[in-house]
């Protein structure tokens, strides 16, 4: 059913289960087919609860976010789980080798493969580097892998599905300048020809995107191009300035 990978959120209101205040309210806003929607704002304003309704972590207390048209409800959970890449801050790995970990949603992907993808991710050099390169071992009795390390896993095994929808959180976890630069690239890869929403935290990360949503205790604030918001949003201004 995903062809495209339009996404459309109509009056989205949210609550976590029977919670008085909603976390999102009346959320409208289209993200077409292979552009980038960013998603700014200070913490807890509902960044992580307004993606999490593509894949259906969560289903909207109200209205609808449908996808090619299609409410998320009505597109079976594994197709629609298929079409879409998650890279998020805490990237989920599983102890088992980091071949299991980058081919996790493509198994019968062939070494090649899985090494290509490493080395788009911007990953290839340390695991080669590894005593066991591709077999090492994470979680519990493995290695233990940095945050800007398991973020490039995420991304070459985000890669090897080639989803049509990208969610994507760019922070990234204090590392050095050339792993940042060397992960930017990836993401960079990443992220052509896919609709992406992206949760941005830094500036510099929005202001490539072809839309931005400024949100704020769960609403939109602001909208727009960063020169749209450059000219007639102060909150936009007074993000970019501090
Ligand atoms: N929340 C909640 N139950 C959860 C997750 C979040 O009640 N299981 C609440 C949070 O306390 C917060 C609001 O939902 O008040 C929005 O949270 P979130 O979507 O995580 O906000 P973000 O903007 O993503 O925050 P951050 O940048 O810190 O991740």
């Amino acid at each position: 059913v995903i062809r495209e990978g339009r996404i459309e959120f109509d009056r989205v209101t949210f609550r976590f289960g029977a919670a008085e205040v909603p976390v999102l309210h009346h959320i409208s806003f289209t993200a077409e087919p292979g552009k980038t929607v960013a998603i700014l704002g200070s913490t807890g304003a509902g960044k992580s609860s307004l993606v999490s309704l593509v894949p259906r972590l969560y289903d909207a207390t109200e209205g609808q976010v449908r996808i090619d048209g299609v409410d998320v409800r009505d597109i079976d959970l594994d197709h629609l789980r298929s079409r879409i890449g998650l890279v998020l801050q805490e990237s989920v790995l599983f102890t088992g080798t980091i071949r299991d970990n980058i081919r996790y949603g493509r198994p019968d992907a062939s070494d090649e493969e899985i090494e290509q993808a490493a080395r788009a991710a911007q990953a290839h050099e340390f695991i080669a580097n590894m005593p066991e390169g591709y077999d090492t071992m994470l979680g519990q009795r493995g290695v233990n892998l940095s945050g800007g390390q398991k973020q490039r896993i995420a991304i070459a095994r985000a890669l090897l599905v080639r989803p049509v929808i990208l969610i994507l959180d760019d922070s990234t976890s204090a590392v050095d300048l050339g792993t940042e630069s060397r992960i930017r690239a990836a993401l960079a890869e990443l992220m052509r020809g896919c609709t992406t929403l992206l949760i941005a935290q830094r500036i510099t990360s929005v202001m490539d995107a072809d839309h931005i949503l400024v949100l704020e205790e769960g609403k939109i604030a602001a909208a727009g191009s960063h020169a749209e918001l450059m000219r007639h949003s102060d909150i936009y201004r007074d993000i970019y300035r501090s």
